[in-house]
């Protein structure tokens, strides 16, 4: 029944990405396709679909919200364009297709992330949903988690990171940031769009931040453990560039137990909460088993 659900909500969001880059002249017709190329190629979609069932736990039509869910994808996607540059972790593949630089040369798979990076705020202006502070409110949560104290920190001090060994508190810090930010910023947005009470923000953004660690440490797994059919991207990226992970530091084993162990905090977050979080539940056990 879960699969179901991921599937249908895949599909669902994949529908309203298809409607929404659309070249307005002719000339910049290139950067679109190459905007489209990254963004329209395979990928989970997870964290849209975690935005969208907070928004059903919280009894909320996700579509009157399609503006926002749609901004976190095209978020995410940015970043993988960027990651794979070849200044960062210069990786061939990407979700199941060579990069985008790798198509359109570096100059456009830059231009094509910062093109997607901006449209996503443009998008989330435009929702006639939501209220004037709501909105405001859900493009900060955004805002700060994709930025320099998010997702961008965290891709930074990846970088600095490579040839050293940092400790696993600091590894923390890393994973947190780069990955952490836009899983917690995708419970947020739901918290704020669907009007939660206080205690079930408070569960939720626990379990938020337990889901994006677990996520990367089994990204970490994956690769070494996975394979490019599997994953769509090229394993050994992490050795290759002489990343700190999981892995590097606590061995295949022990990446493992702390997975499964982060994977039960998630869990004992839900259970305070007041409404039904079976989906919110499946997500974590599909996140700790998954392939790709
Ligand atoms: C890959 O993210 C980058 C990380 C933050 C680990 P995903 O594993 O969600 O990539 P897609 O969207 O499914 O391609
Ligand atoms: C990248 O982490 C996270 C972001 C893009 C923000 P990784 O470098 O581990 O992601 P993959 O393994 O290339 O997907
Ligand atoms: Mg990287
Ligand atoms: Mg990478
Ligand atoms: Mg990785």
């Amino acid at each position: 029944m879960f699969k179901e659900y991921l599937g249908s909500s895949k599909q669902t969001i994949e529908q309203w990405l298809g409607e929404i880059l659309t070249s307005p002249n002719q000339e910049f017709k290139p950067l679109y396709e190459s905007m489209n190329y990254s963004l329209m190629q395979g990928g989970k979609r997870i964290r849209p679909i975690l935005s969208k069932a907070v928004l059903e736990m919280l009894h909320k039509d996700p579509a009157d919200y399609k503006e926002f869910l749609c901004a976190m994808e095209c978020i995410h996607t940015y970043s993988l364009v960027h990651d794979d540059l070849p200044a960062m972790d210069n990786d061939d593949y990407r979700r199941g297709n060579l990069t985008n630089h790798k198509v359109y040369g570096e100059g456009l798979a830059i231009l094509a992330g910062d093109g997607l990076l901006t449209y996503a705020f443009q998008l989330m202006t435009a929702n006639k949903k939501a209220s004037a502070q709501e909105k405001l409110d859900a493009i900060q949560c955004v805002a700060t988690a994709a930025g320099p104290e998010g997702m961008v920190g965290g891709q930074a001090f990846d970088m600095l990171s490579e040839d050293k060994h940092i400790p696993l508190e600091e590894l923390k810090v890393l994973h947190r940031g780069k990955t952490g930010a836009l899983f917690n910023a995708s419970v947020e947005l739901g918290l704020i769009l669907g009007n939660a009470d206080t205690a079930t923000r408070t569960a939720l953004m626990e379990y938020a931040n337990c889901l994006g660690l677990l996520f990367q440490i089994t990204d970490d797994i994956l690769d070494v453990t996975g394979t490019i059919e599997e994953l769509g991207k090229t394993p050994g990226s992490d050795i290759r560039q002489h990343k700190s992970t999981y892995v590097s530091l606590l061995g295949l084993e022990g990446a493992k137990e702390q997975a499964s162990s982060v994977g039960k905090q998630a869990h004992d977050a839900l259970n305070s909460v007041s409404y039904d979080t079976s989906i919110l539940a499946a997500l974590i056990d599909y996140l700790l088993k998954r392939t790709n």
